[in-house]
């Protein structure tokens, strides 16, 4: 006869309701698979009358989170945000609970406090869920991984902008217009700011980076631009020079000026050649490249959000503690043995895209690429197209590889320079080496 185990839910939203529901239909698979029968002792939620995706039995909705934590042998917390979730885990991880979230913005803030509670009750702490949906990138880097070197973690890990992005460049609609359609098909939320200033992506970066380098990064080591600059004319200008937009989330080992190693970490739009299988992935999907020493290059592709698939992953996490609680071991502790030092954003090199709109007169584009040369940032290409008027014209100059300082010099100096009448945009591009 398996041992039973009690499973408190924490919060019954699109993701929680989908976990009650596939703990309620797949009980003896789940039975099987873990050597423990799941059984829910609680549903917490905020109201216990408001409308659900899936019918949960009232006897199990509570909002004594308390009470039921204090029952359980596991707890699901995906309620999101920091407060009242970071209390309820902690107090789950004092208990000996194993904990399950899939909340990434407590993880990349907070995750340190939460590791060092975990070992110290000797339980687990697991979090598929807060990194891509369903795609089984935690386990990847913290298990598959753990024996290789990873070198840089380059992905899309944010469906909502990633489906805005994808609806500029497939339609021609202007962010404001792809935004609503977003809100109207329920990607994007009614405030949409933590998806499209890119801090949903921030927070998955810092998690996938402290896994890849054995390190302690948190959001606030990210440098992070959003989506919402984004035009339609960047778009039109990205598949004219054959890329997409999109937003990554960039981790690399890296060394900086003085050859220190150590980890940038960055979230941006970014122009992906058509041809990079980054460029490919569409609509809600996400998709993370791992560059490995031994492995390779690996791909991760999936659904990244959404109830059913982010269940998935919260499942494949039930299992495993569940069969940690009856036959004994551990989910992997935090490893942060390397401890390699976040480094300055401006020491970070790529390569750039930059959109003028300046005087066309003699003399303008050498004064142009004489600010690039002064701060010695190379310039790859060069296209000018004139305006309407004739008086006026339009330059899209493209840069070898250059620090992030030295373009941020070079667009304080073309915004100063007389010859320049805007810098309309500046875009960073990857995949291409
Ligand atoms: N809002 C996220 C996304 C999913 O759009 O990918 C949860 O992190």
């Amino acid at each position: 006869m398996e041992k039973t185990l009690n499973v408190t839910v924490l919060g019954a939203g699109t993701v929680g309701s989908q976990v009650v529901r596939l703990i309620t239909e797949k009980h003896d698979e789940l039975a099987a698979r873990s050597g423990a029968r799941i059984r829910i002792n609680a549903v917490v939620v905020r109201d216990v009358n408001a409308p659900r995706d899936f019918a949960i039995d009232p006897a199990l909705l509570t909002t004594d989170a308390e009470a039921a934590i204090d029952e359980a042998d596991l707890v699901i917390e995906l309620i999101g945000g920091i407060e009242p979730a970071f209390t309820f885990v902690k107090r789950a991880l004092s208990r000996g609970a194993t904990v399950i979230t899939g909340n990434k913005a407590l993880l990349a803030q907070h995750g340190p406090e939460l590791y060092e509670l975990t070992a110290a009750n000797d339980t687990d702490l697991y979090y598929e869920a807060a990194v891509a949906g369903a795609v089984p990138i935690v386990y990847g880097l913290r298990e598959s991984l753990a024996g290789d070197t990873v070198n840089r973690v380059i992905g899309i890990v944010n469906g909502t902008t990633n489906f805005i992005l994808d609806q500029m460049h497939t339609t021609g609609a202007s962010y404001a217009e792809a935004l609503a359609e977003a809100q109207r098909l329920g990607f994007a939320e009614a405030d949409p700011s933590a998806d499209v200033d890119g801090l949903d992506a921030a927070a998955k970066c810092a998690l996938m980076a402290s896994l890849a380098f054995h390190s302690r990064v948190s959001m606030s080591d990210v440098a992070v631009e959003g989506i919402t600059a984004i035009t339609a004319k960047d778009m039109d200008e990205a598949a004219r020079s054959g890329h997409a937009i999109k937003l990554l989330a960039i981790a690399e080992r890296r060394t900086d000026d003085s050859g220190v190693e150590g980890i940038g970490v960055r979230v941006h739009p970014t122009l992906v050649p058509l041809t990079h299988p980054l460029a490919t992935v569409s609509g809600a999907f996400n998709a993370v490249v791992l560059e490995c020493e031994s492995a390779g290059r690996l791909m991760f592709y999936g659904q990244g959000a959404g109830g059913a698939p982010t269940a998935s992953a919260v499942l494949g996490d039930l299992v495993a503690g569940a069969s940690h609680k009856v036959r004994g071991g551990h989910a992997p502790r935090e490893s942060r043995y390397a401890e390699l030092p976040i480094l300055d954003a401006g020491t970070a090199q790529t390569r750039y895209q930059m959109r003028l709109r300046v005087e066309d007169r003699a003399g303008v584009l050498s004064e142009v690429a004489g600010i690039f040369a002064r701060h010695g940032v190379s310039i790859l290409s060069v296209a000018q197209k004139e305006t309407e008027d004739g008086q006026k014209a339009n330059i899209v100059l493209s840069t070898h590889t250059a620090r992030e300082a030295d373009l941020e010099a070079v667009a304080d100096a073309l915004n100063k320079s007389n010859a320049v009448l805007a810098v309309e945009s500046t875009l960073r591009v990857e995949g291409d080496r």
